[in-house]
């Protein structure tokens, strides 16, 4: 959460400053701020409640020529949304931009007697207090002595006032990414962005110290030791970073999802088998583990029970899926015999973090299905495998979805394969269906404007439950969040076969039905469950796979044929129609699609 850019170089700083915090809107955007050395002496703050747009449009009144400076994009934790509240911090002569959360910010207020002292309610102004107390014109042994005294998550970006030109970084947990660029230094909270101006970057190390100047880029450890960085390629596509035309991300994104698919399965797939050795994914991790426990969150959750459902029943190995932030503090069962897997889009997701070094504690083997390269979940695991989505930038997750279960039907066919419960045949049919994935999903996203109709008829529901089960249930809990999350109608998933164990009393002839059908063994009961809801007068939305045959006297408010593929992979046809629906819901009610209220892409906070 929380977007952080800084730039010092031979280019005026304010520019490519507020162009930046406008890629990085998706972390938070509650409010936005910049902090630039002036030319003439002094640090200028201008922030405000609100977008990025606002916070240009505060610029424009008075441009700063200054070629060095931080910036942040706020999603709050502490303290409200308002303009003092917003970042940067300036406390006597230091500028600070933070994310994360400063736990101990009370007892520091106490400590360094600040209670009179700060202009805001957040945790970050006192991290700037703690610093200001210890600068006596030494930045380095500065930041050593105040990072010591926080304590939770932090990536700080610092300016000190009379160091003009000079950047200073330090972070715990949270990410900064660091970069050479635009003839000077920049940093960031994460890539998406210094990939469009740099080649190479790296990851600043926890409780490292960075010093970026016009020239070149410093790296202190906590002893002051000069260290090396460790240089990363930037692997991002950086049209992919833009909107195509579209008039949201998530369209885009939803699109896209052939083609990235595509990227995620085909290298993976070697003379008809999947194979994950240029992952450096050995078989031996995949051949000795006696049970599987994945954990995530949202989404990355969700595509965790699909993988569930069908690594039992296909590879018949015991899977448990759970939630990360519950995983500590459930007393799950990991051991040396425990193959832990964590997905996670961005990597930075902390609850995912903790859980992989929680799992790493009781000797669980750890492998990480990330999207972005270098993340933080990828580097504390002992494996990782790199969904090729490309950026996400919307908010709600789309083709890193569909691209996690991409990844996990490439890991069931292995396991299977080599665990003897495929044979060579079989492998080969599985990767083979597998591969047909992208163009059923483009025959889907080719009848979008079926969806966009269908939409119309949920626009102004108060409440949509959608139900079906085993996989269409796991599809469904996706999809409901999707609807939730952008369209801000109250949706619910529900097993159908619960409905009548309670939740059935909440169905009226008001409340619209999304239902899906898509696996044979269950297609039977899934429609004597559809009738119920229909004998309490609601109206249904039925997606059911084309090849299934329907019984003529039912009566549907809409049926969406999805193209078929064997059972077992429907979720990726029926995961793209779900999204499509979501999307034109939020569109056609006016809403920002790409920016849901009260959310951001990356939780770095626990
Ligand atoms: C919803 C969504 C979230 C994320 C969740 C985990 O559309 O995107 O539920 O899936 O916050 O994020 P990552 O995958 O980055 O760990």
């Amino acid at each position: 959460m929380c977007g952080i850019i800084g730039y010092t170089g031979a280019e005026e700083a304010e520019n490519i400053i507020v162009d930046a915090l406008e890629v990085l809107e998706y972390r938070g955007y509650d409010s936005a701020g910049i902090a630039v050395c002036e030319a003439d002496g002094g640090i200028e703050v201008r922030k405000c409640a609100g977008r990025v747009k606002d916070l240009r449009s505060l610029c424009q009144g008075k441009r700063s020529r200054g070629t060095c400076g931080i910036g942040h994009t706020r999603w709050a934790t502490h303290g409200g949304v308002s303009d003092a509240n917003a970042h940067p911090h300036k406390f006597e002569n230091v500028a600070v931009v933070h994310n994360g959360i400063i736990e101990n910010y009370r007892d520091l207020i106490r400590r360094y007697h600040l209670e009179d002292r700060l202009q805001s309610q957040t945790d970050s102004e006192v991290a700037a207090a703690v610093l200001a107390h210890f600068y006596n014109g030494d930045p380095l042994a500065a930041i050593r002595k105040a990072v010591l005294k926080l304590k939770g998550t932090f990536a700080l970006s610092i300016l000190f006032e009379d160091i003009p030109g000079v950047i200073f970084a330090v972070r715990n947990v949270s990410p900064i990414v660091i970069a050479r660029a635009r003839e000077g230094s920049m940093l960031a909270s994460d890539v998406t962005v210094l990939g469009q101006y740099a080649k190479e970057y790296f990851v600043l190390p926890e409780f490292y110290v960075a010093v970026l100047k016009k020239e070149d880029i410093e790296l202190y450890d906590m002893s002051g030791e000069a260290a090396a960085p460790e240089w990363l390629t930037v692997n991002w596509d950086v049209d992919r970073s833009s909107k195509g035309g579209y008039p949201f991300y998530m369209e885009k994104e939803i699109m896209e999802q052939p083609q990235v698919i595509k990227e995620t399965i085909m290298p993976r797939i070697r003379e008809g088998i999947p194979d994950l050795s240029a992952d450096g994914i050995p078989d031996s991790l995949l051949l000795e583990c006696k049970r599987i426990c994945l954990v995530a969150c949202g989404t990355a959750m969700h595509a965790g029970l699909v993988g569930k459902a069908l690594m039992q029943s296909l590879v018949r190995i015991h899977m448990d899926v759970e939630l990360a932030s519950e995983f500590m503090y459930s007393d799950a069962i990991v051991d040396e015999e425990t193959l832990v897997i964590a997905i996670s889009q961005s990597g930075e997701t902390i609850d995912t973090l903790e859980a992989v070094k929680h799992a790493k504690k009781n000797g669980a083997r750890t492998l990480a299905v990330v999207n972005v390269r270098g993340a933080s979940v990828a580097r504390v695991s002992d494996y990782v495998i790199y969904t090729n989505a490309g950026p996400e930038i919307a908010v709600a997750s789309t083709k890193a979805y569909t691209t996690q279960l991409a990844v996990l039907y490439l890991l069931i066919g292995r396991m299977a394969y080599i665990r003897g419960s495929f044979g060579e045949k079989e492998a080969r049919e599985f990767a083979k269906e597998l591969t047909r994935v992208p163009d059923v999903m483009q025959q889907v996203l080719d009848r979008r404007e079926e969806i966009h109709y269908i939409a119309r008829s949920i626009l102004n529901a108060r409440d949509v439950f959608m139900i079906g089960r085993g996989l269409d249930y796991s599809i469904l809990l996706e999809g409901s969040l999707k609807l939730k999350e952008i369209s801000y109608i109250h949706s619910e998933a529900y097993a159908s076969g619960e409905l009548k164990h309670g939740t059935i009393a909440l169905i009226t002839e008001d409340t619209p039905v999304v239902a899906v059908v898509t696996q044979s063994k269950v297609q039977s009961k899934e429609f004597s469950n559809i009738k119920e809801v229909q004998s309490r007068g609601a109206g249904v939305i039925l997606f059911m796979k084309e090849t299934f045959s329907l019984e003529r006297e039912a009566v549907w408010d809409s049926i969406f044929k999805l193209p078929a593929m064997e059972d077992g992979f429907m979720v990726m046809p029926a995961s793209a129609a779900l999204q499509l629906l979501a999307y034109y819901v939020s569109l056609d009610k006016g809403l920002d699609v790409d920016k849901p209220r009260n959310l951001a892409k990356v939780v770095t906070v626990e």
